[in-house]
């Protein structure tokens, strides 16, 4: 059984040392997911490999099925997800390089299909979400960290942004004042649609770029591509570290 799932973010669209045995296109009610899903063994263990944005990182936030993306995960019997996303740092302890395992989520995309709920023949439902992220999961990625001799900030806040452009300074401002360490354009709904599906969820956050106004007068796109290269190869070390342990 298929139990780990990695979703990858912008500057992971492959895994390099996954060790492929198939890809399987899966379907669900909800639609197709970003691309068919890549199995393999990683440090010996199976896993299941999903990039976020497709496999030629064409899916903007806004656009990608988020729904089809967790259903397909739980239809072949996925139980955890570790998700990898690029983001902005807000905090200024939070610079380009940084790993960040976030503790909380503020909301706020608009207009994306965020739930699986959607009435219809089935009870209004509601789920408990104080807290977003799985301990367990994050525990063992602050863990894989440590091992790996990883630097890693295990407490902010990932603020979730439509996208797909960045933010304004004010904006930015805004959401320090709501207490958001980070910013990214993916995260939401993707932990919500995961706990509705009762799937353990958590994130390993690199941070690409410092978030607008809190760094380069403006911010570049280049600089970004540049800096999750180098990063996305810290993850890979901190992906092998954590494997191991699940
Ligand atoms: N804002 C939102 N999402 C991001 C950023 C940012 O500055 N950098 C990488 N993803």
């Amino acid at each position: 059984m298929m139990e780990l799932a990695i979703i990858g973010g912008s500057g992971l669209t492959s895994l390099k040392c996954l060790e492929v045995t198939r890809r399987e296109v899966v379907y669900t009610p909800y639609g197709e997911p970003s691309g068919p899903l890549t199995y393999g063994t990683l440090c010996g263990k199976e896993v299941v490999f999903l990039p976020r944005h497709g496999y030629g990182h064409t899916i903007p936030p806004h656009m990608i099925n988020y729904r089809a993306n967790l259903q397909a995960l739980k239809q072949i019997g996925v139980k955890k997800v570790i998700a990898v996303a690029a983001v902005g740092g807000i905090r200024a302890d939070l610079v380009p390089g940084s790993i960040v395992i976030p503790d909380q989520i503020v909301d706020y995309t608009w207009a994306r299909a965020h739930t699986f709920f959607e009435g219809g023949d089935t009870p209004v439902t509601h789920i408990d979400f104080t807290h977003p992220y799985s301990a367990e999961l994050r525990a063992l990625l602050l863990k894989g960290c440590a091992n790996a001799g990883l630097a890693c900030s295990s407490q902010a806040t990932y603020g979730a942004t439509q996208g797909p452009r960045l933010e304004t300074a004010a904006e930015i401002n805004r959401m320090e004042r709501d207490g958001c360490g980070i910013v990214g354009m993916t995260g939401m709904p993707e932990a919500a649609l995961a706990a509705e599906l009762g799937l353990a969820y958590a994130t390993c956050a690199v941070v690409a770029n410092m978030a607008a106004g809190r760094g380069a007068e403006t911010i570049s796109m280049v600089e970004i591509e540049y800096n999750l290269k180098q990063a996305m190869e810290n993850v890979r070390t901190l992906l092998e570290h954590v494997i191991p342990l699940i």
